[in-house]
C-alpha cells in the first residue's frame, strides 16, 4: 500500500495522445497574459489600496505589494520553469508532484488545483458579471434584479439597515437590488434568484474550448492585445492628472502590516502564468517555450500592474479607490467619462480571456488526472472531431457554472488564493525534492540559487496563506477531506500507475 502511495511517475515518459501540438512561444506568453490580467486588476486594487471593514488597506504604498506578491510568484515561476522543462507532460503542478513525491502527493496538488482554476472561475465569472452589469446600466439597459445576483448575497443585502451597509461600505443601491430581486424573483415554494450572466459567460468559454485549442488560442490573443491597449489608454489619460504631492502624502497609513495584507489580496491579480504549463502537450516545443510563456508573461504583467497601481494611487484619493471599478471611478472622478466608459466596456472583454484559459487549464488537469487512472476514463476522451477533451471541457463548464450562478465572489476568491499557494508551495518543495532524487536529469532550465529562491518561495508563500481567515483554513481542509474519500474510493483502485508497475516493471521509476 504505501509503496503504491508514494509510486512516482518517470519524468521520461511522454507520448502524443491526441491533443494538437500548435503553440508557440508567442501564444504561450499571450495564454499567460491572458490568464493573468483580470478581475484582479480591474475589481480588487481599489480595496486592496484603500481597505475595507475587514482588512487594512495599503495606501499608495499597494505599489509594494505588487512588488512583494511579484517576487513570490517570480520564485514559483522559476520552479514551474525547471519542471515545464524537464517533465513537458500536461497537467502542470499535478505531472510534477507525480515525478517527485509520488502517486498520493499528486492527487493531493491535483484536487487542489480545481481551487485555483475551477473555483478561481467561479470568482471570475462572477467578477465579470459585475462588471457586465454597469456596462448595461450605462447604456439604459436593465436585466431583473433576480437575474444578477446570487442567492446568498441578496439575502444577506437585503435586511441590511443603512447605517450597517454604510460601516460595511456596502452602497444602498446594492441593498436596493437585492431588495428588488427577492421582491420580484418567481416564486416556487422559494424565490428563484440566481446570477444569469456568470452561467451565461461560463457556457459561452465552455463552447469555445470544445470547438478547438487554436481557435481558443486565436480568441485569447485578440483579447490580449485589446487588454493591453485598455492599459495603455488609462495610464496615458491617467499620468495628466498625477498629483504625488496630495494623493501620495500618506504613502502606507498602515504601515508593513497594510501593505503584506494588501499582497496576500492582489495574489489573485497574479493568479494565471502557472496555467501556462498545462498546455504542455498542445507546445510545439514545450521544454523550450513553456519557461518563456511564463516567466516573460509574468514580467509583462508586473511591470502593468505597477504603473498602473502608481498611477491610480497617484491621480485619485483613496476615498475615489474604495469600490468594484476603481479604474474607471478615478476617471470618471477627473471628468474623463469617455475613457471610463470604454474601459469598463474592455474590462468585461478582457476578463473573458482569464475564463478561457483557466477553464482549458482545469479541463487538461481532469483529462490528465484521467489518463492516469485517478479519475473516470471517459474524463480523458479526445473528441476525433475538434481534437479536444469534449466531454471533461462540458462538465467541467456544467461544474463551474452552477456555483457561479448561487455563491458570492468573496468566498470563491479567498479559496482561490489558499488552494494556489499550496500549488506553489508543493512545487517549490518539489524542486529541490528532485534535484536530489535525480541530480543527474538534464534540465532545460534551471532555478538559480535554488537552495535559497525554493525555500524563499515556500516561506513567502506560507505567510500569506496564514494571512487569510480562519474560514477559508476550514473550507480548504474540508475540501482536501473530500478529496481524500474520493482517492480512497476510486483512484488508489484505478491508478493506471499501479497497474502498469505491476505488469511493466521498466516503464515506471518505482
Ligand atoms: N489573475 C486573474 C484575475 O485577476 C485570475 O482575474
Amino acid at each position: 500500500m504505501l509503496s503504491q502511495l508514494f509510486a512516482r511517475k518517470s519524468v521520461d515518459v511522454q507520448k502524443d495522445h491526441g491533443l494538437k501540438r500548435v503553440l508557440g512561444p508567442v501564444e504561450l506568453t499571450l495564454f499567460g497574459i491572458g490568464a493573468i490580467i483580470g478581475t484582479g486588476i480591474f475589481v480588487l486594487t481599489g480595496t486592496a489600496a484603500a481597505g475595507s471593514p475587514g482588512h487594512l488597506g495599503a495606501g499608495p504604498a499597494i505599489i509594494i505589494s505588487f512588488i512583494v506578491t511579484a517576487v513570490a510568484c517570480g520564485f514559483a515561476a522559476l520552479c514551474y520553469a525547471e519542471f515545464a522543462a524537464m517533465v513537458p507532460a500536461s497537467g502542470s503542478a499535478y505531472t510534477y508532484a507525480y515525478s517527485s513525491f509520488g502517486e498520493l502527493v499528486a492527487w493531493i496538488i491535483g484536487w487542489d488545483l480545481i481551487l485555483e482554476y475551477a473555483v478561481g472561475n467561479i470568482a471570475v465569472a462572477i467578477g465579470w458579471s459585475g462588471y457586465l452589469n454597469s456596462v448595461f446600466h450605462h447604456f439604459g439597459i436593465h436585466l431583473p434584479a433576480w437575474l444578477t445576483v446570487d442567492p446568498m448575497t441578496a439575502n444577506q443585502l437585503a435586511g441590511m439597515s443603512a447605517e450597517v451597509a454604510g460601516a460595511a461600505n456596502i452602497s444602498m443601491d446594492q441593498v436596493e437590488l437585492a431588495q428588488q430581486a427577492i421582491a420580484n424573483a418567481p416564486n416556487i415554494g422559494f424565490p428563484i434568484i440566481f446570477n444569469l450572466p456568470a452561467v451565461f459567460i461560463v457556457l459561452f468559454v465552455t463552447a469555445l474550448l470544445v470547438y478547438g485549442i487554436k481557435e481558443s488560442a486565436r480568441v485569447n490573443a485578440g483579447l490580449v492585445v485589446l487588454k493591453l491597449g485598455l492599459i495603455a489608454l488609462f495610464l496615458w489619460f491617467g499620468l495628466k492628472y498625477i498629483d504625488y504631492e496630495t494623493n501620495w502624502h500618506t504613502f502606507a497609513p498602515n504601515g508593513w502590516k497594510g501593505i503584506m495584507t494588501g499582497s496576500a489580496l492582489i495574489f489573485f491579480a497574479y493568479i494565471g502564468f502557472d496555467a501556462v504549463s498545462t498546455t504542455a502537450e498542445e507546445a510545439k516545443n514545450p521544454q523550450r517555450d513553456l519557461p518563456i510563456g511564463m516567466i516573460a508573461s509574468l514580467i509583462i504583467c508586473t511591470v502593468l500592474y505597477i504603473a498602473v497601481a502608481a498611477v491610480l494611487t497617484g491621480m485619485v484619493p483613496l476615498g475615489v479607490l474604495n469600490n468594484e471599478k476603481p479604474v474607471a471611478a478615478a476617471l470618471n472622478a477627473v471628468g474623463e467619462n469617455n475613457v471610463a466608459t470604454l474601459i469598463s466596456l474592455g474590462a468585461v472583454l478582457s476578463i473573458t480571456s482569464v475564463l478561457v484559459v483557466m477553464q482549458m487549464a482545469q479541463t487538461r488537469i481532469f483529462y490528465v488526472m484521467s489518463r492516469d487512472g485517478l479519475l473516470p476514463k471517459f474524463l480523458s476522451h479526445v473528441d476525433p472531431r475538434f481534437g479536444t477533451p469534449m466531454i471533461c471541457t462540458v462538465l467541467t463548464g456544467v461544474v463551474v457554472a452552477i456555483p457561479a450562478a448561487l455563491i458570492d465572489i468573496g468566498a470563491a476568491a479567498e479559496l482561490t488564493n489558499i488552494g494556489t499557494l499550496f500549488a506553489f508551495v508543493l512545487v517549490a518543495g518539489g524542486v529541490l525534492m528532485l534535484r536530489k532524487l535525480e541530480p543527474n536529469k538534464k534540465r532545460g532550465f534551471r532555478v538559480p540559487f535554488a537552495q535559497l529562491v525554493c525555500p524563499a518561495c515556500i516561506l513567502i508563500c506560507l505567510y500569506l496563506m496564514f494571512s487569510l481567515p480562519g474560514l477559508t483554513w476550514i473550507r480548504f481542509f474540508v475540501w482536501m477531506a473530500i478529496g481524500a474519500v474520493v482517492y480512497f474510493c476510486y483512484g488508489f483502485h484505478h491508478s493506471k500507475l499501479h497497474q502498469e508497475n505491476r505488469a511493466l516493471p521498466n516503464e515506471y521509476d518505482q
